[in-house]
């Protein structure tokens, strides 16, 4: 896949760990900044990497902030951007199998390398189950946000 990295000055310390775990795990990373800790603003990398994914260009993304909270709201107000903070894997890998999760958000003051190893990994070899037989109740919830979205 073609995943998408952004972050503002707050999780620029934890870019290029990210970058590296994407490429470990087989996909290709696409670098869309910040490219030093001098401060910006997050919205404006949450809407980099969330038009990125809209277009087509990318697959799926990871954002990153101080606490993965900002750039997580701002991502979840675009149509067809589906964000969450997983600073575990059990999170990380259903927010995609259940919620349809399109965009990891971590928080580089919270977390530390080691577990980007790890949680990156997870959420990018998880695909969406609610297509599968016995496990539709999850399209029909994803659906219902999709709903939401619409209105
Ligand atoms: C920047 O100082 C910080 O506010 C930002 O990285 C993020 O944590 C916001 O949610």
């Amino acid at each position: 896949m073609r995943i998408v990295i952004a972050t503002d000055h707050g999780g620029f310390p934890l870019k290029e760990t990210v970058i590296q775990a994407v490429r470990k795990a087989g996909h290709e990373a696409i670098d869309l900044g910040t490219h030093s800790i001098e401060s910006v603003d997050y919205p404006d990398y949450a809407q980099k990497l969330g038009q990125a994914i809209q277009s087509g260009e990318a697959d799926r993304g990871v954002l990153l902030c101080g606490s993965g909270i900002g750039v997580a709201i701002a991502a979840n107000k675009m149509k067809g951007i589906y964000a969450a903070i997983c600073h575990n894997t059990y999170a990380a890998r259903q927010g995609v199998e259940h919620d349809g999760m399109n965009v990891l958000c971590l928080g580089a003051r919270v977390i530390g390398p080691e577990i980007v190893k790890e949680v990156v990994p997870a959420f990018l070899g998880a695909e969406f189950i609610g297509n599968e037989p016995g496990e539709k109740r999850h399209a029909r919830r994803v659906g219902k946000v999709q709903e939401i979205e619409r209105r």
